[in-house]
């Protein structure tokens, strides 16, 4: 699928896009608190997806953070961001398909990922 930047329009108009973008920036000095919240928040939903993660999640805070930079920043060019959003969904849903045997094996192995 190509997105084409008229396409943009119809997703979201301008003021939501200055309004994601403006709210971003507010967050990204403490974006790593914000990724604290973000994992809290995950985890208190389903605790059973902690076991995906590494132990220490310092860089995958990092990695959450520099995405949505990417992504919040191409909002007003989608097809800058299509095929590098398009490959990260696919590799989460690959993620998702192999989460229920990983977590048994980590949680029976009870090991740091
Ligand atoms: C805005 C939402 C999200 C963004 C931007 C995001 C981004 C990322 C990034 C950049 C990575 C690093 C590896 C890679 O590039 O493939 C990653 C890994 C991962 N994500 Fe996400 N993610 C999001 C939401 C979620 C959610 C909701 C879940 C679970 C339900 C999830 C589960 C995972 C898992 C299990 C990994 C692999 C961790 C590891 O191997 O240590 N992600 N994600």
């Amino acid at each position: 699928m190509n997105i084409s930047n008229s396409d943009t329009s119809r997703i979201l108009n301008d003021e939501q896009i200055s309004l994601v973008q403006e709210t971003f920036a507010l967050v990204e000095p403490i974006a790593d608190d914000a990724a604290i919240l973000f994992y809290d928040r995950l985890f208190t939903l389903d605790p059973s997806l902690r076991p995906l993660f590494k132990e220490d999640l310092a860089g995958q805070k990092k990695a959450l953070m520099a995405t949505l930079k990417i992504a919040v920043k191409g909002l007003t060019n989608l097809a800058t961001i299509e095929s590098a959003v398009q490959q990260l969904g696919e590799r989460h849903a690959r993620l998702r398909r192999h989460a229920r045997p990983l977590r048994h094996r980590r949680r029976s192995l009870a090991v740091d990922p």
